[in-house]
């Protein structure tokens, strides 16, 4: 395979922590929507057990129950197969990768983040079918040629409906332009090792394709092949996405909310709903390139932690609403709001430390007098000074809010990122009595929708 197009994973300078910045959580400085350190210290037995579960439940390969939280150590022996295929793969122009929800949003997001920063041009071009969509598609089989498309089909359980009808369609139409024979040689598959249609599929026409660890659920599966497959394919470094998480993964790694940031941000996170009535947790990201990240995290947090508890029957549902905000295009949209309405909201601000692509804004005399305040100014100061603002008005309206810094958009800091988030993720749904890793109610609906599709109008 061509080298990825720029590699991270080894370099100490490009090692660089996330800066998590939790302070206007605390009562002390954002005042009485705050959480006080005496709440956290109850809860501090809970984290420690909730904490060494995580950990014992994480040891043991693919096959551990929080596998999830340990991908650093278990793919790294699949990365050669994964990048053996990906050389493949980069033969053709433009490589439609078929899946929905976890089987698509963490590639999505990581693939936009990545291109818009250093964008590959040797790579194909990558097209994402997540929604079934019959304009999308019709507009992808016009203008491309079948002899340059390479299609990929992800999916965990390798039944998902909407992903099997893209690709049945893309099949048939590989399939009548190119013939059969020809047509395998344009499909590979990610699924579950042992069981599902796309399985069967993959043993009965031999066609390419890599397992899911069994134990990996859809939304905390980017660091499998699931999300390194495509991100390879696009010479993403899937090797330094895996050493920023192993790297957040060894930042997380005690019982203390003082060392391990991601139980920390969970206690406040749930101590925020439960004692604070913050049921709305707003993403705010001030760098387009991670616009989708938020996305995914949306995904993660809504799909994991909106449950009925389990463990405490009688208390109202489990879960904060994720809602995903753009600096600075929502402080023209949603910051009214914000700053007005109800004090029901937490927030989570991305921030970059530096931009090492910016602009200046020219500024000749004769508009000089209408905007002064921009003279000699770059693009990255004018945004930052906007998100240090926005930052202020929100807290001194009394809602809590945290920052994360991040030292450059790079396979290494989004790597932490996802760490981050999927540990953030299964701590709170432990503290809430919840099972992080399923959902049931998806399920539900997804039934229903056969059973209408099978002409059972009853339901
Ligand atoms: O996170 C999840 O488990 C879900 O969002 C799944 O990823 C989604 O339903 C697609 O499932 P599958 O990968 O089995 O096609």
């Amino acid at each position: 395979m061509n080298p990825p197009h720029h590699s991270s994973a080894t370099s100490a300078s490009s090692r660089k922590l996330v800066q998590i910045d939790t302070a206007r959580l605390y009562r002390d400085n954002i005042g009485a929507e705050g959480i006080t350190t005496a709440e956290l210290d109850e809860l501090a037995p809970e984290l420690r057990r909730i904490h060494q579960t995580v950990m014992a439940q994480s040891r043991g390969g693919a096959d551990a129950e929080f596998a999830s939280l340990n991908l650093h150590t278990v793919m790294p022996d699949s990365l050669a197969s994964i990048e053996t295929m990906a050389a493949q793969i980069r033969q053709f122009e433009d490589v439609i990768v078929i899946g929905i929800g976890g089987s698509s949003l963490g590639a999505k997001a990581v693939h936009h983040a990545m291109t818009a920063v250093h964008p590959d041009s040797s790579a194909p071009r990558l097209h994402f079918l997540e929604n079934i969509d019959p304009y999308r598609l019709r507009t992808i089989l016009q203008t491309r040629k079948a002899e340059k498309v390479g299609v990929i089909c992800i999916s965990k359980s390798g039944g998902t409906v909407e992903t099997a009808i893209q690709y049945l369609i893309l099949r048939e139409w590989l399939e009548k332009k190119l013939g059969k024979d020809k047509a395998r040689a344009h499909q590979w598959l990610v699924t579950d090792p042992a069981s599902g249609w796309l399985r069967e599929l993959a043993g009965r026409e031999g066609l390419p394709s890599l397992p899911v660890p069994p134990k990996v659920g859809g939304r905390f599966s980017v660091l499998t092949a699931v999300g390194l497959l495509p991100l390879a394919v696009a010479g993403v470094d899937i090797r330094a996405l895996l050493a920023g998480a192993a790297d957040n993964a060894a930042r997380c790694a005690t019982d203390d909310i003082h060392t391990n940031p991601a139980l920390e941000i969970a206690a406040l996170f749930y101590l925020l709903d439960i004692n604070k009535n913050k049921r709305v947790s707003i993403m705010m990201p001030y760098a387009d390139p991670l616009e989708l990240i938020v996305d995914w995290y949306r995904q993660l947090w809504a799909e994991s932690l909106g449950k009925r508890m389990e463990t405490r029957p009688g208390r109202p549902p489990a879960g904060t609403l994720p809602v995903r905000a753009m600096g600075a295009v929502d402080q023209h949209s949603q910051l009214q709001m914000y700053l007005e309405s109800r004090l029901d909201k937490v927030f989570t601000f991305l921030a970059l430390d530096s931009w090492d692509q910016d602009f200046s804004i020219p500024l000749p005399e004769e508009h000089r007098k209408y905007f002064p305040y921009l003279a000699g100014k770059k693009m990255g100061q004018v945004l930052e000074a906007e998100f240090q603002a926005t930052r202020q008005v929100i807290t001194e309206t009394g809602h809590p809010n945290m920052t994360l810094r991040l030292p450059a958009i790079s396979e290494h800091v989004i790597g932490q990122l996802i760490d981050l988030y999927q540990r953030i993720t299964v701590y709170t749904g432990l503290l809430y009595g919840i099972n992080p890793l399923d959902q049931p109610a998806v399920e539900k609906g997804k039934k229903l929708a056969i059973q209408l599709l099978s002409g059972d109008h009853s339901a």
